[in-house]
């Protein structure tokens, strides 16, 4: 094997986190509240989430759970107001050169490459400019920029070297940006939606490829979507939010092939061939927003287990309305926060890790 293509040897430690989100909670201060003065957005709620080496969590969750929010946070990009994020067990420091330093191994894929690339730069320049921020211009940038298309799987990269965005197709024109994050060698990507502007065709592709550098090189990814089968193609584990918080967690097969929380159970039946017995479930009341997060369960307003007289039936419906179940950890055990879910189970699938009540 070459050293192109050689893993990543495992964290020293095993006990010793990676990626973590830590009691994460990020507030936007958002206009006039209803009740009059200003409102707060609690964008993500207490989240904990870990990401261990070569591993690719999916973030899924309906339009303004706080994917996004919860993505840039754990690039150091949006500062959390509570909480931490912790790399490799310390935490992040946002002194700016800290950060710059973090940052390369910890890289964003953006979404949307005709507007995250210049179309007055060639391939060639889009690639390089990480790289010349980061160590300004290196004899051996040429070689580098080469070999982090060719991982990107455009081959052979010199053909696409002095190209323009508008003379490469939708799939090459992302494939550009992923060697973007790759020519500073990253242990870690994290992409937002990463494929939701591409044809259906070119998605798998793209997926095949992010799969293909956890192989290849031993990266680490977090992948935010909205998209629940994309999570399931390239996930390990899934993390699915909900107005700000990680409602359930585990691995895809545990998540998306027996769904416990009423709210995944909801986003997956109304994809074809779910296996949801009670059939596509639409969601009713308010859309969810995080200026208002109800009290008790913060699904309960649209939550058909308690609509339907389920919750009841299982003794917990006052418990529904009145207790916020407790903050899932973020570790490798499967995790879900609903009172119904864990009394339904008899306590075989913890709601909570004892450690945060
Ligand atoms: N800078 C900001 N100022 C105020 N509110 C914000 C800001 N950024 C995000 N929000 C709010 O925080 C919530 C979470 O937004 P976020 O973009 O993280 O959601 P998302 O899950 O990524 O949604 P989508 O699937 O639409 O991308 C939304 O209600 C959004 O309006
Ligand atoms: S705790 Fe109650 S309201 Fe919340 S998701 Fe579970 S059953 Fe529904
Ligand atoms: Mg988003």
């Amino acid at each position: 094997m070459s050293a192109d293509t050689e893993p990543r040897p495992p964290s020293a430690d095993p006990e010793t986190p990676f990626l973590r989100a830590e009691s994460v909670e990020v507030a936007f201060s958002a206009g006039f509240a209803p009740g009059g003065g200003r409102g707060t957005a609690r964008a993500v709620d207490g989240v904990h989430l870990d990401v261990a080496p070569g591993e690719i969590v999916a973030l899924v969750g309906e339009s303004g759970c706080g994917k996004t929010t919860l993505a840039r946070t754990l690039l150091g990009l949006e500062r959390p107001t509570a909480g931490r994020v912790l790399f490799e067990g310390a935490p992040l420091s946002y002194r700016s050169r800290d950060l710059r330093a973090y940052r390369r191994r910890v890289q964003l894929v953006q979404q949307d490459p005709m507007g995250s690339l210049n179309p007055r730069r060639t391939v060639y320049e889009s690639v390089v400019e990480g790289l010349r921020v980061h160590e300004g211009t290196t004899v051996d940038e040429l070689e580098r920029v080469e070999r982090a298309l060719s991982r990107a799987g455009l081959r052979p990269p010199e053909r696409f070297l002095a190209r323009y965005p508008h003379e490469l197709s939708g799939g090459q024109r992302q494939r550009v940006v992923i060697a973007g994050a790759l020519v500073l060698d990253p242990e870690v990507l994290v992409a937002d939606e990463p494929v939701a502007s591409l044809d259906a065709s070119v998605r798998g592709e793209i997926l095949r490829l992010m799969l293909e550098l956890r192989d290849q090189l031993g990266l680490s990814a977090l992948v935010a979507t909205h998209d629940l089968g994309l999570a399931w193609n390239i996930a390990d584990r899934v993390a699915v939010m909900y107005l700000g918080r990680v409602v359930e967690l585990g691995t895809v097969e545990e998540v998306l092939s027996a769904p416990a929380h009423p709210y995944t159970r909801a986003l997956l039946s109304v994809l074809p061939d779910s296996g949801v017995e009670e059939g596509p479930v639409v969601l009713g009341g308010e859309p969810p927003d995080p200026k208002q997060v109800p009290p008790g369960c913060r699904f309960h307003p649209r939550c058909p287990v308690l609509a339907s007289g389920e919750a009841e039936r299982a003794g917990v419906a006052d418990r529904c309305v009145s207790v916020d179940p407790a903050v899932l950890s973020g570790g490798a055990e499967r995790r879900v926060a609903c009172h119904w879910a864990a009394a339904d189970e008899s306590g075989r699938l913890p709601s909570a890790d004892p450690a945060h009540p």
